[in-house]
């Protein structure tokens, strides 16, 4: 319940800014990298699996059409094929929108 309503609180926030346009490319934290590993890198850096792949401006471009917050919450609550929190069990809305950026800003295919 208080995770919901942590989400809508920050979707609002995010929103607010509107500027889905301009990801800027980041570094995970150590931790987040860890968890990255276990669980997003499984599917979204293989190519084998539907999951828009590290690196792949395109795709990620046509996904945040919808907009960051979008995504976050579909990464949170599951979208399609996509399970729902990523398999990370212990992922933070801030660590599920860093990873997100990361994989749609990453310079290179891994
Ligand atoms: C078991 C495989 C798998 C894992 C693990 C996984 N994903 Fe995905 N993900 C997918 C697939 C497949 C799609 C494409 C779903 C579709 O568009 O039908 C997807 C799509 C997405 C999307 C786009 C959703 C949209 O609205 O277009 C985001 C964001 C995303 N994943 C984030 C993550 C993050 C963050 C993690 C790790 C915490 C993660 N995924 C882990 C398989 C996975």
């Amino acid at each position: 319940m208080h995770k919901v309503l942590f989400l809508s609180l920050s979707v609002l926030v995010l929103s607010a800014c509107g500027n889905k346009a301009s990801l800027q490319p980041i570094t995970l934290s150590e931790q987040q990298q860890q968890l990255f590993e276990q669980s997003c890198k499984t599917c979204h850096a293989n190519p084998a699996n539907p999951a828009p792949q590290v690196g792949d401006k395109a795709a990620w471009d046509k996904r945040l059409e919808q907009g960051l917050p979008t995504l976050v919450q579909h990464a949170i609550q599951g979208f399609n094929a996509m399970p729902a929190g990523g398999l990370c069990a212990t992922c933070t809305p801030p660590d599920f929108e860093a990873m997100i950026t990361y994989m749609a800003t990453a310079q290179t295919q891994k």
